[in-house]
């Protein structure tokens, strides 16, 4: 396994003279130097809103009007925008710090500047000393909890980002579990990482199927959180898919779809990085993620199509498409997590092309048992940290689509609605509310969109460290 170490940003609550400043205020008048404020209102007059350069002889400043929304949810993206055309703005100059004054908005803003100035850079050799890389944010007007929960915040993205973007060659499944037990150490949950022996003890032969045209061996991983003063006494499990590569297996991939398969690891990612973030703030809530990880090849004793496997649970699956692996691994979990008694279980996964298809980057395609409750709130997570959710329908008629003739299910529904029959498919392995994420969508991008720019996002952790926030208090 690599080292990793993840690009880190400390928001320290401290102003320095000599760095570039950037201002954000919500009236042109109310800038601290009168000639920004000026050359504000003038631009104002002509339309103009971005981001203001001023030379002031010793430094560059930044100003910036942000105008008001209808909601706190818009004007918080809004203000998370200007902090992503900062970091634009810092990367053309290639300036390396900055002070950041934004008054009520300067958590937004700061967000948004560290998730855009986000590198993947352990790769680049000598390349990345001469990369630029915004190292410091300095920001005025956090108060030291406001500071620790968005570096903790931003740090937990991070570690998620840098997990999906790491290719296969450096993230086998054992390393994945192993990076988990390291973050497990650094944020303060405990790890416990099942081995191929063990999950072959336990018949969980979805996980066991995907990994036999592996050489390498499945893991499946325990993260739990388990506070003395935790406000749940039935915890919250997250459930991630962990194919740390995706050819399809004989059912195999054509090139120009598998070449971006190290992300399929990205639901796993998310639940690793929202157990640091959660563990990391010291949120009061029971949390445990489970992780079935595997890559997904077409090796000499791969499962064929055609093939029947039995999952933990008893359930014997014909596998009709062996590249449909992600269900066949988390069914082994979905039906561990039963064990836990859980209030909710969330599972997020790089599930279906179909989810991607349908609503693109822009959302995650979610579906469920839970109840309004879970959905309202989900929804107000999904509004406050811009990861959009979009339910589709769950009915049980998409069950017929899942009907084998030689065993209990087939992995595969039909050319319709493929995200939901995976998500069906799914259901079959729980008896306890649960929720789909699939991620598929968001988790990777080709080119830059909303906050990030291309490759992993970690999208997941920040919609769940925001719900399980709310769950806690
Ligand atoms: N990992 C893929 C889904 C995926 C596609 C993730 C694009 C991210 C971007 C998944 O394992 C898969 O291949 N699903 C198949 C299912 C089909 C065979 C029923 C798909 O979507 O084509
Ligand atoms: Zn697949
Ligand atoms: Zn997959």
């Amino acid at each position: 396994m690599p080292t990793f170490v993840a690009m880190k940003w400390t928001f320290s609550s401290s102003h320095r003279a000599d760095t570039v400043t950037a201002e954000v205020r919500t009236s042109a008048q109310d800038f601290s130097s009168d000639s920004i404020s000026h050359a504000i209102i003038a631009r104002a007059a002509r339309g103009v809103k971005t981001w203001y350069q001023h030379n002031q002889g010793a430094v560059d400043a930044f100003g910036r009007v942000l105008d008001p929304k209808d909601s706190a949810q818009e004007m918080a993206h809004d203000a998370r925008k200007a902090g992503v055309e900062l970091a634009g703005l810092l990367t053309k100059n290639k300036w390396s710090q900055v002070s950041l004054d934004a008054g009520a908005h300067t958590f937004e803003v700061a967000e948004g500047l560290a998730l855009a100035a986000y590198r993947y850079t352990r790769l680049l050799g000598k390349k990345a000393k001469d990369a630029w890389t915004l190292a410091e944010i300095h920001v005025v007007g956090l108060t030291d909890a406001e500071s620790k929960r968005l570096t903790t915040l931003m740090a937990a993205v991070t570690e998620a980002r840098d997990l999906i973007n790491t290719p296969v060659l450096d993230l086998t499944a054992e390393d994945l579990a192993a990076r988990a037990e390291e973050l497990g150490q650094e944020y303060g949950f405990k790890v416990t990482v099942l081995n191929q022996a063990k999950i072959e003890s336990l018949k969980m032969g979805g996980l066991l199927g995907v990994n036999k045209g592996s050489v390498d061996p499945a893991t499946f991983s325990i993260l739990e959180y388990s506070p003395s003063n935790a406000v749940n006494s039935a915890p919250y499990v997250l459930v991630g898919k962990g194919v740390v590569y995706d050819t399809g297996g004989l059912s195999l991939k054509p090139s120009n779809s598998m070449d971006t398969m190290k992300c399929d690891m990205s639901g796993a990612a998310a639940v690793i990085g929202t157990l640091c973030a959660v563990a990391g703030q010291g949120l009061p809530i029971h949390v445990i993620g489970l992780i079935p990880a595997t890559d997904n090849r077409p090796g000499g004793n791969a499962i064929t199509p055609g093939d029947v496997i039995t999952i933990s649970d008893g359930t014997t699956v014909e596998v009709l498409n062996t590249d449909a692996e992600g269900r066949l691994i988390l069914a082994d979990a979905l039906h561990y997590a039963k064990k836990y008694k859980p209030q909710l279980v969330i599972d997020l996964a790089t599930l279906t092309g179909a989810a991607a298809r349908a609503i693109g980057p822009n959302a995650t395609v979610a579906m469920g048992n839970a109840g309004r409750e879970v959905w309202e709130q989900l929804q107000t997570s999904a509004a406050n940290t811009h990861e959009r959710l979009v339910e589709f329908p769950f009915w049980d008629e998409y069950n017929d689509l899942l009907k084998s003739e030689i065993a209990d299910l087939k992995n595969i529904g039909g050319a319709e609605a493929g995200a939901i029959t995976a998500g069906k498919f799914l259901e079959h392995f729980t008896d306890y509310p649960y929720v789909h994420l699939d991620i598929a969508g968001p988790a990777f991008l080709d080119s830059p969109w909303g906050y990030y720019g291309k490759g992993g996002t970690g999208v997941g952790v920040r919609l769940l460290t925001d719900f399980l926030t709310h769950a806690a208090s």
